[in-house]
């Protein structure tokens, strides 16, 4: 076992597309989704302890189920099992900075952070493919949070296939301080009669301009349902949109964050700092969403 801590960053997930087909037999939808990272998440970190404990710190610790439920434990007990090591310890220190129930892959993020740093700590040998099995489990969206970078999750989420030219994309999160639950967005979109999965791959080459024109012509099939169910969602992209530079403004995942697209990282800058002002009760940061390394 590893003698000094580890500590593990799980940055905030941004879907950039959201494409769901109707739900399978066993409830889930099949999603085609172009996910990206922000320098912008929750810290993990994991040292010596008895059994396995969970401490939450943060901004963001309020909000959070506690044990048992959280899903950090889950993924640790989950990794524990998968490994056949039961005796396997370690103390967890969560600091959380990112809400939670918002769209931006928050709990799932922290469990897939988890893994990666319980894995160094407990220096197992295991690659991220194996981590991100093993977290699909825990939640839909941990594998491709395994992966943190550039990527197209199809599937449940479990299937992952990072991208090979991705730009870095600098943007505006904001979302309006109000959890939706991701159950109830899949359930108000299946009411509305679920869209065909039709889906057109990435494109190959990695310039802004082409990454903008391709967002542009996807969209996030979830995003008119959970505008239905929370009015806050469509204030959001509206304000995005009001906001100088803006290129494109989306909701992620199941909301209720939204992002907005800018030129570059001072226009992203500007349009945080003028939305800040005007929506002080909002989480409102300016991010870069990190692009594929060739
Ligand atoms: O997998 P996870 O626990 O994150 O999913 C939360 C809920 O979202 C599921 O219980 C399910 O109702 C819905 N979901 C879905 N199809 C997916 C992912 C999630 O219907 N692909």
């Amino acid at each position: 076992m590893s003698t000094g801590a580890v500590s593990e960053f799980a940055p905030a997930k941004v879907n950039l597309t959201l494409a769901v087909g109707p739900a399978g037999a066993d409830g889930y939808h099949p999603v085609d989704s172009l996910v990206v990272f922000a320098d912008w998440g929750d810290a993990i970190s994991v040292g010596e302890g008895d059994g396995l404990s969970l401490q939450l710190k943060g901004p963001g610790a309020r909000s959070l189920e506690s044990e048992p439920k959280n899903l950090v434990l889950k993924a640790a007990y989950a990794l524990r099992a998968a490994v056949e090591r039961p005796d396997l310890s370690a103390s967890i220190v969560l600091d959380k900075a990112v809400p939670v129930a918002a769209g931006l892959g928050g709990g799932s993020a922290d469990a897939a952070a988890a893994l990666r740093a319980l894995a160094r700590f407990w220096e197992l040998d295991l690659s991220r493919k194996q981590l991100a099995e093993i977290g699909s489990v825990v939640g839909s969206d941990v594998p491709a949070c395994v992966h943190s970078r550039p990527l197209r999750m199809t599937g449940r989420g479990e299937r992952i296939a990072p991208l090979v030219a991705w730009p870095g994309l600098d943007a505006v999160i904001a979302n309006p301080g109000v959890p939706v639950a991701t159950k109830d967005v899949f359930e108000a979109y299946d009411a509305t009669g679920p869209q065909i999965l039709a889906c057109t791959p990435p494109p190959a080459a990695g310039t802004v301009e082409q990454a903008l024109d391709w967002i542009a012509a996807g969209a996030n099939h979830l995003q008119p349902s959970a505008q239905h169910l929370e009015p806050a969602i469509a204030e959001t992209l509206k304000a995005l949109r009001a906001l100088q530079g803006c290129r494109l403004a989306r909701m992620s995942g199941s909301g209720a964050s939204c992002f907005a697209l800018f030129d570059d990282e001072r226009a992203a800058r500007a349009g945080a700092d003028a939305l800040s002002a005007t929506r002080p009760d909002w989480i409102v940061r300016p991010v870069h969403l990190a692009g594929a390394v060739a």
